[in-house]
């Protein structure tokens, strides 16, 4: 091997996360795909400066100048996220993309002749969105939770109805999201246009939900990505936990609004998910 990718921390808590994520029950089979931005500085400790390659992999979409000649870990399409932590090679790879936005070098994995996952156009897409609003971005999550899942069969596609909805459920969940979801109906997956619409939405929202389908989360480092998406998970278990009882107690608007407060997240909310002006 001519790089040291597997010593970098950044690659050992990918697998370790995409492990995890398979354990809680998110990631069934080749369900669910995760990116990572590489640091310039960790290309060229970890991969000797990155710009050596294996082959080529054309991508099916003209990627944006701000993702252009950076470096992503990405997991392979079709590879299971339970094999992926004992044998990376086969089931994730590192890539550049290309100066021109249209080919994917292949610096390390994807052996023998695997490639990216088939959601290449909402990674890439929701990278470039996330990086404009917000430059330390560096990770997109896909996922497929399961009682969110749930949850996206019993309540309509609408961020102010779903984000209210787990907001609710649990104190601490509009101090974690304050911006609140952003919620798809059902859409083909791995197409240009469900990668528009997501990138849209990351405008506004780190989280995602496809209704039918999953969630995508985005954030500065693994941790907050998939933080925002167990914390979404957890609620969402809630929330389902309650359907068809007599529910006696909820979380108020006006309570919503002490947390907004105590945790000074006054800029950051979506107060009009709340009925009210910015406070
Ligand atoms: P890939 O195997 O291509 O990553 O697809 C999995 C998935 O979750 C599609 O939405
Ligand atoms: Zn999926």
């Amino acid at each position: 091997m001519a790089n040291k990718i597997l010593e970098c921390p950044k690659m050992k808590q990918y697998l370790d996360v995409i492990d995890n994520m398979y354990r809680l029950g998110w990631d069934e089979r080749n369900g669910g795909n995760i990116s990572v931005l590489v640091d310039p500085e960790e290309e060229k400790e970890y991969l000797d400066g990155g710009r050596q390659y294996i082959r080529d992999i054309p991508l099916p979409l003209v990627a944006d100048p701000i993702v252009r000649d950076r470096v992503f870990f990405f997991t392979g399409t079709g590879r299971y996220f339970r094999n992926t932590k004992a044998d990376p090679e086969h089931n994730i790879g590192v890539i550049r993309i290309s100066e021109d936005g249209k080919v994917a070098h292949v610096i390390w994995g994807f052996e023998p002749n695997g490639q990216f996952t088939s959601e290449i156009y909402a990674h890439l897409m929701c990278h470039a969105t996330r990086m404009k609003v917000h430059p330390q971005n560096h990770v997109i999550m896909h996922s497929h939770p399961t009682n969110l899942l749930i949850m996206s069969h019993l309540m309509k596609a609408d961020d102010k109805e779903f984000t209210l909805a787990l907001w609710r459920a649990m104190t601490e969940c509009i101090v974690v999201y304050p911006e609140g979801v952003g919620v798809l109906p059902w859409m083909l997956c791995g197409t240009n246009e469900i990668g528009v619409a997501t990138a849209k939405k990351m405008e506004q929202y780190r989280c995602v939900i496809w209704g039918l389908h999953g969630i995508y989360g985005a954030g500065d480092d693994l941790d907050e990505a998939f933080g925002l998406i167990e914390t979404i998970e957890k609620s969402a278990q809630i929330w389902l936990a309650c359907q068809g009882k007599k529910e006696l107690y909820t979380i108020s608007n006006d309570e919503l609004v002490q947390l907004v407060h105590r945790f000074g997240l006054e800029k950051q909310c979506a107060w009009n998910f709340l009925d009210r002006k910015p406070e």
